[in-house]
């Protein structure tokens, strides 16, 4: 392998991460990012984001002299842009990331140079990364290898992770593939497996929309017992007792920013033939509907009702906020019965005027209804005996 300097545009939860490893795997990182805040707290050796070790890993980095941190591009052998892909209205795709990174780099690629796009993409970005690069430097066509590396790292374990998983690589011709998976074997303990660059995008879209659809068919599950009268954990506790049967855990929706989002890449793409990866979005966001409601209708059986909703990020134990609908259930809340009539327990953030949270103990000594949307560590413990003078809504199992 000759590559040596690597560039990394988006120094986010994926690029600071993969910048940082390269460095200490002894290559020459430039990073790049669009925000002045990063780059400086970078360069500082410090770090913006909130992930197990990465502080240690970028000081490291940055001391070394590896892993330096600027505004725009600089020549490399090997480019990776991890930025970010978001959906716009109607859930369209939004890659306009993606195209500024890539014209971004187009001054600074040459002969030889390899060019990987770990963001999360729809079908045929990988493609249009090589188009946009042609247009800027016809003169490079053909020269440079462009490939799709998807990443499927879990926030919490991201150093690990990006060692240790498997990768899908998939270029636009043969050699790019063998060009970026070559580089992947340098530092990956996981195997790397090669594809073309359609498939690997798509790779990373179901992967996602797989497990949004087996949420959706525990949720579905949930209303259903509710009708019902049946426990749904007792239920699903039984049924995967078969040993072919594994039914995922309800919820009070599906949120984070990966699989409540990449989905509606594949839906945009085929929007007649998704139907069911269409209909599991529609149920999952409808079980957050479905939980404001039922908290609203044993709220208003109250005069002056206090609701504690306990949680808000996306999934047990972290502090993240993106797309969780435990946040939606909370602020829906604040709007229909007013902020003083809404406890906010979150121990994984901190209180602040834009958000006032509640310590767990007073939430439950105030609260007429208590609705538990997030199966946060210190809910396990809570005494049964303060929760039989309360409404209880358990949309988590965390009671259970
Ligand atoms: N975070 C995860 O757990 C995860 C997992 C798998 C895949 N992904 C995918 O990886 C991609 C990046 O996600 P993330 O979580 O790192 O996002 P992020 O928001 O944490 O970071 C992206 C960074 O890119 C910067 N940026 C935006 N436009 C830029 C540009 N033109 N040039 C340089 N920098 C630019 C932003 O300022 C930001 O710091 C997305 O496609 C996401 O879906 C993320």
């Amino acid at each position: 392998m000759s590559v040596q300097r690597i560039c990394v545009l988006g120094l986010g939860y994926i690029g600071l991460p993969t910048a940082s490893l390269l460095a200490t795997k002894g290559y020459s990182v430039h990073g790049v990012d669009v925000t002045q805040r990063v780059v400086d707290t970078i360069n500082q050796g410090a770090i913006h984001i909130v992930e197990p070790d990465l502080d240690v890993m970028v000081r490291a980095a940055v001391a070394s002299g590896n892993l330096k941190a600027g505004l725009t591009p600089v020549e490399a052998d090997l480019f990776i842009i991890a930025v970010p892909t978001p959906f716009k209205d109607e859930h369209v795709p939004d890659v306009s990331y993606v195209d500024s990174a890539t014209d971004a780099i187009a001054p600074f690629v040459k002969e030889g140079d390899i060019v990987i796009l770990e963001s999360t993409s729809p079908v045929g970005t990988t493609e249009r990364v090589a188009e946009r690069l042609a247009a800027a430097r016809p003169e490079l066509q053909g020269k440079l290898s462009i490939a799709h590396c998807p990443e499927r790292v879990l926030p919490g374990r991201i150093l690990r992770e990006l060692v240790d998983n498997d990768r899908v690589v998939g270029g636009i011709d043969r050699a790019s593939t063998d060009a970026a998976a070559g580089f992947y074997e340098t530092f990956v303990r996981g195997e790397v497996l090669r594809t073309t660059a359609r498939t690997a995008e798509m790779c990373k879209l179901v992967e996602n929309s797989f497990r949004d659809v087996n949420i959706a068919f525990a949720n579905e599950l949930s209303l259903i017992c509710d009708d019902l009268g049946i426990n749904v954990w007792e239920l699903i506790s039984l049924a995967n007792r078969h040993p072919r049967v594994s039914i995922l855990t309800p919820g009070p929706g599906v949120g984070g920013h990966c699989i409540a989002v990449d989905p509606w890449f594949v839906v945009h793409t085929a929007p007649t033939q998704a139907k069911l990866i269409r209909q599991a979005r529609a149920i999952n966001d409808g079980k957050t509907d479905w939980v404001i409601e039922r908290v609203l209708e044993k709220a208003n059986r109250f005069r002056e009702p206090v609701v504690a909703c306990l949680g808000l990020a996306y999934k047990p134990d972290v502090d993240d906020l993106r797309e969780s609908p435990a946040l939606r259930v909370y602020e829906e809340l604040v709007e229909r019965l007013g902020v003083e009539r809404v406890l906010a327990v979150e121990p994984n953030l901190k209180t602040s005027d834009e958000r006032p949270l509640t310590e767990l103990d007073e939430a439950l000594r105030r609260a007429d209804v208590v609705v538990a949307l997030v199966s946060h560590r210190p809910f396990r413990h809570v005494d049964p005996e303060i929760l039989k003078a309360k409404v209880v809504i358990d949309t988590c199992g965390v009671f259970r």
